[in-house]
Formats: structure tokens, sequence, C-alpha cells
């Protein structure tokens, strides 16, 4: 009788534990295989389209926000703001495209027309049009994103600054 209960204790033991684990491994494994669902967690762009080479003007940077879509269960959101990059289009028709955060400590830099440099309004830092610091505290100059042109849409991978 002892025995029984036992037995019966120690399956019943290993069974609950076979479940739980099975419980956090399954959705685990679905994040590292099924691109789906990889797809429904983290969006399925890798560039996204910042629009029409020609929308850019040479030589003068261009603020726009950077949007998605997003898939959850049933649903497609389109257009979701995901931030905003500063966007320069050179003389030789190559892209820059400039995180909008100031490396220093972050605030929003802003293109000086005047000057024609970036500005940044929270300790005087200044960048030249490539993005290189000119002065103030900045330790770095600004970040950008890995970018293409692929027919003649500008392409921009929000997900890797170099
Ligand atoms: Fe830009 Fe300090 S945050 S200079």
């Amino acid at each position: 009788m002892e025995n029984n209960r036992r037995r019966f204790l120690k399956i019943a033991s290993h069974s609950l534990g076979g479940i739980l684990a099975a419980g956090i491994a399954a959705p685990l494994a679905g994040l590292g295989i099924h691109p789906l669902l990889k797809e429904t967690v983290y969006g399925t762009e890798d560039f996204i389209n910042l629009g029409k080479l020609e929308d850019f003007p040479v030589g003068v940077p261009k603020k726009i926000n950077v949007t998605s879509s997003k898939m959850d269960a049933w649903n497609v959101f389109e257009g979701l703001v995901m931030g905003s990059v500063w966007v320069l289009r050179k003389e030789d028709n190559s892209i820059n495209v400039f995180s909008v955060n100031c490396p220093h400590l972050g605030c929003g830099i802003n293109w000086g027309e005047e000057e024609k440099q970036f500005l940044c309004p929270c300790h005087g830092g200044v960048f030249d049009m490539s993005g290189k610091v000119i002065s103030g505290p900045p330790p770095r100059g600004l970040y950008s994103y890995d970018t293409k042109i692929q027919n003649n849409s500008v392409l921009v991978n929000y997900n890797k600054l170099i």
C-alpha cells in the first residue's frame, strides 16, 4: 500500500514537471524557429522604406518619421511611428541617415539652415553635415543607420546603428 502511494506520487510529480517544462520550452522554441511567429513579435521588415531618392533634396537634411507595420494575431497595424531620423542626400546621390538624438545625453538635434550644421539645443553640441563633432561636449559624431538605395528608394535598417 505504502509502495503504491510512493510510486503514484513519483509518477505524478515527474509528469507535472514534464508538463511545466514543455509549457516553458515550446514558446521559446517557437520564437527561435518559426518565422511567422518571429514576424508577429518583431515585425517583418529589416529595412524600412523612407521614400524615393528624389523626395530628398541634395545637401539639405530632411527630418522624417520612420514608420512600420506590425502584425498582431489577425490585425495588421500600418504606419506605426517608430521614431524619426535626419536624411541627407549628398551630391553623389549617396545617403546618410542620422539619429535625431545627440550622442552626448540624447537631446533632439536640429538642422541649422543658416549655419549649415546640426545643432543640439541642450549643451551646445555642433555637428557638421557629415555628422562629425565640431564643438561642444558630445564625445563622438552623430549616430547613423545602415542604409541602402534599392529601386530608387531609400531604405534604412532602423535596428542597426553604425
Ligand atoms: Fe547634446 Fe548635451 S545632449 S550637447
